[in-house]
Order: C-alpha cells, then sequence, then structure tokens
C-alpha cells in the first residue's frame, strides 16, 4: 500500500468498528454461559473470527446477523472436543485466553498460530496455570501446544507481567475450579473480562488497592448470559484521532469510543501535548465507559511518559510515536519492554521505521526517544512491518504527512480493522493499492 500525502484535512462522522478485546470477551464468556446472548457491534476482523471458529469447533451454536451475534451457551462445561486443531492466526489475546479455559475442561486440545503467534511466549500463561496442577505439552514454551484439560486445584496466583492476557487466561481457569481462588495482580491492566462476569453474575469478589488488585473467585458457579453491546474500540479510533490532530483543518467526531480507564492512557498522553479533544454524552454501556469524541488539528507538544503509563496504553505507541514525531519539542516513552512481544517487536519497529521516514529516533533500553527538531532527510519509503497491524496503520497516518510512503504487506490491517483503507480515504486519507 502506498500512503500519500493528503489533500486537504481528515474530516466527518466516523464509525469505528467494535472493540477488539471486548469483542474476544464477548464470545468466549457468553459461549461458557447458560443461555442465550445477543451481541452487537461485535469486531468482525480475522484476530475475533478465531475465536469465533475455536468455539464453533468446540460445539457452541453462534449465528451471525452482519455486526450481530446469538450466541447459544449451555454453561461451564458444555464445550466438546474440537476435531482438529484449533488455529488462532495472529490472535495473542484469543491464545492466551483460551489456554487459560482449556486447562480446566475435560478434554485435550491444541492450539496452533501463524508464524508471528507461534514466535510469541506462552509460558507467561502456562507456568501460573501450572499452579494449579494444569498440564500442557510444548516444544518451547510457544505454539503448538497441547493442553491436557483436567480438574485443576485452587491456589493463590501472582501476575507479576503487566498483561490482561494472563489475567484473564486465569481467571477463566479459575471458573471451573472448585473452591476459592484468588489472583493477585500487581499492575493495572485493562479490566473487560471482570467487568463482562459481574454482569454475568460470576462469583468474583475485588479488592482494589493502589496499582494492585485481588480478585477471588468461587468456581463452579454458572455464568448467566446477558445482551452485549460493543462499544467501539479506543485503540482503533488513535489512528483517526492522530490523523486529525497533525493534518492541517481537520476536524473528526467518533461516536461510541470506550474509554475503560485501564486503557485511555493515549488520551491522557495527548492531554499532556496540547491536544484538542472534546468529550460529549459520557455513559456507560454494559458496565464500559463510553464517550463520543471530537478532535481537532492542533499544534502539539512533547511529552514524557514514564513507565507506570505504558500500562494504560501499550498498544497505542506506535501511533503515539507518529504524533510526537510532528511535535513543537522532543518526547520520551519509558519501560516500553513489553512491546519487543507483540505481534512484531514494536519499540524496533518503530524506531527503523520512523529513522527511514527521517525522524530521529532511538531506543536507550527500553525507552524511546524522538526528537522531531532533529529531523534528517528521507532515507527509504519502504515501511516495514512485519505484519503488525498497528505498525502499518501508524505509517499510514505518518505517510498522510510526508507522502509517498510503501507499506509493507498492509493486508494485516484486516487483525484488527478490516475497513481502515476505505473509512480512512472516505475521511481524506490517501492510500492508494499498489
Ligand atoms: C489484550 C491485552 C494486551 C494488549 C492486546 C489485547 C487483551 O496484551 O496488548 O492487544 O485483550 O487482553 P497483554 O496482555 O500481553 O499486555
Amino acid at each position: 500500500m502506498i500512503s500519500e500525502k493528503i489533500k486537504s484535512g481528515i474530516n466527518g462522522d466516523i464509525t469505528i468498528p467494535g472493540d477488539k478485546s471486548i469483542s474476544h470477551r464477548a464470545i468466549i464468556i457468553p459461549s461458557i454461559s447458560k443461555g442465550t446472548c445477543e451481541v452487537s457491534n461485535i469486531l468482525k476482523s480475522d484476530d475475533v473470527m478465531h475465536t469465533l471458529n475455536a468455539f464453533r469447533l468446540m460445539g457452541v451454536k453462534i449465528e451471525e446477523y452482519n455486526e450481530k451475534l446469538i450466541i447459544y451457551g449451555k454453561g461451564l462445561n458444555s464445550l466438546q472436543k474440537p476435531l482438529t486443531d484449533i488455529y488462532l492466526g495472529n490472535s495473542g489475546t484469543s491464545a492466551r485466553l483460551l489456554t487459560g479455559l482449556l486447562a480446566s475442561q475435560s478434554f485435550v486440545s491444541v492450539l496452533k498460530g501463524d508464524e508471528s503467534l507461534s514466535s510469541r511466549p506462552m509460558d507467561r500463561i502456562t507456568k501460573p496455570l501450572e499452579l494449579m496442577d494444569a498440564k500442557f505439552e510444548s516444544s518451547n514454551g510457544k505454539l503448538p501446544l497441547k493442553i491436557i484439560g483436567k480438574d485443576l486445584t485452587n491456589s493463590i496466583l501472582n501476575v507479576e507481567l503487566p498483561s490482561a492476557q494472563i489475567k484473564s487466561g486465569l481467571i477463566l481457569a479459575c471458573l471451573n475450579t472448585k473452591g476459592k481462588s484468588t489472583i493477585i495482580e500487581n499492575h493495572v491492566t485493562r479490566d473487560h473480562t471482570e467487568i463482562m462476569l459481574e454482569s454475568f453474575e460470576a462469583n468474583l469478589e475485588i479488592e482494589k488497592s493502589n496499582n494492585s488488585k485481588i480478585i477471588n473467585i468461587i468456581g463452579k458457579k454458572e455464568l448467566k448470559a446477558k445482551n452485549l453491546n460493543v462499544p467501539s474500540d479506543l485503540s482503533s479510533s488513535a489512528f483517526f484521532i492522530i490523523a486529525c490532530l497533525i493534518n492541517q483543518n481537520s476536524k473528526i467526531k467518533l461516536q461510541n469510543i470506550n474509554l475503560n480507564p485501564t486503557r485511555d492512557g493515549l488520551l491522557k498522553a495527548l492531554n499532556q501535548m496540547g491536544a484538542k479533544i472534546s468529550y460529549l454524552n459520557k455513559r456507560k454501556v454494559n458496565n464500559e465507559e463510553v464517550s463520543d469524541i471530537i478532535v481537532e488539528s492542533s499544534k502539539l507538544e512533547g511529552c514524557s511518559l514514564d513507565e507506570e503509563m505504558s500500562k494504560f496504553m501499550i498498544d497505542e505507541y506506535p501511533i503515539l510515536s507518529i504524533a510526537a514525531s510532528f511535535a513543537k519539542s522532543p518526547s520520551e516513552f519509558k519501560g516500553l519492554g513489553e512491546l519487543k512481544v507483540k505481534e512484531s517487536n514494536r519499540l524496533e519497529l518503530i524506531c527503523i521505521n520512523l529513522n527511514r521516514c527521517g525522524i530521529f529516533c532511538e531506543t536507550r533500553g527500553n525507552d524511546l526517544y524522538i526528537d522531531p527538531l532533529r529531523k534528517t532527510s528521507i532515507k527509504n519509503n519502504k515501511i516495514k512491518t512485519d505484519y503488525d497491524h498497528r505498525i502499518a496503520m501508524a505509517f499510514a497516518v505518518m505517510g498522510s504527512k510526508i507522502g509517498n510512503l510503501n507499506i509493507e504487506n498492509f493486508n494485516s490491517v484486516n487483525t484488527s480493522f478490516p475497513n481502515f483503507t476505505s473509512l480512512f480515504n472516505k475521511a481524506g486519507g490517501n492510500l492508494i493499492e499498489k
């Protein structure tokens, strides 16, 4: 895909697709609940469809109508042994959450993924599950992973890494484990699993203090299905928000955006940078915070973000780096070690690609430093994505400013945002198929 300079601004009312994290959970949780659940505004991206197909393989009846699903859940132990291996493509969320869920089922299953997912660590979820007596076989702590499902023992589990995928996988394992299990989370991470499970009447008790959280779960209680409405994805909105901020004569309105406070770090960072963003009609939908957002072109300052901030916006560093590239002063983002084990090594790819665009950028250990005042001339117009959807979309936005960027393997955007190209071009973007 070639990303050319835009002709005027980025404008209009834009409907961003459903939130990816919530969409996965809106398939997993109803599939193990009792009753019928209607899910509206589900994200139909490759990642989410892999989760959906996994549950169909395990015998769950799921009907699809445009942006709606109807899921007929039959309870915690109603899943059937899949007749084939479960292929999860690029989806880390499916892999980590299903590992926890399937560890406590009564059958053997095998999870597989594409090349990128098969190189990402799975031992971060299997190791704590082994403390509950879970059994796995894998040659290197990665996919393919054989899960020898069985009754698990209730335990006290400490989650040291800042990862909602680990926490959520463990919660799903504990739901089907007799007695009281306790998960101690030492960092804030997105809490969509807990929010949804509470509304499905799971036996959860949550105590919060500063940045840590204790989740007590009494297992073996059946969940009660509820209808769900998935809000639009802030992480996907971020590409439009930054495109609008950095391009002149731009103004957009985004409807129904999820503003869960464990996910809104990007908006706090942009506020520090002087972005003109306003919020309309803040409300709660299925206990998730939601708002409409208006964004206008802005003159941005650089910003300095500490490691704590990374927990609230881990997926947004590629696109925030594009904003920082057009700010009036340098930016520094600290403590980004987790970016190295995402769909690609994002820390490395941000740096390589910004340098190719003539923006001064360097990594200092796990920190990222961007100085837009030390611009160099464009060195290479090829953007290396390693099939990473967020790198591809971030540099599509970069292209809207500097033009003539050749973004490799752009169809990876299907992972999270299948209609990105048409929506971006409709708003004033200039993406041209090669
Ligand atoms: C996700 C959690 C995060 C995030 C990913 C989605 C989730 O991963 O990066 O895109 O839905 O739970 P980690 O748990 O690895 O931080």
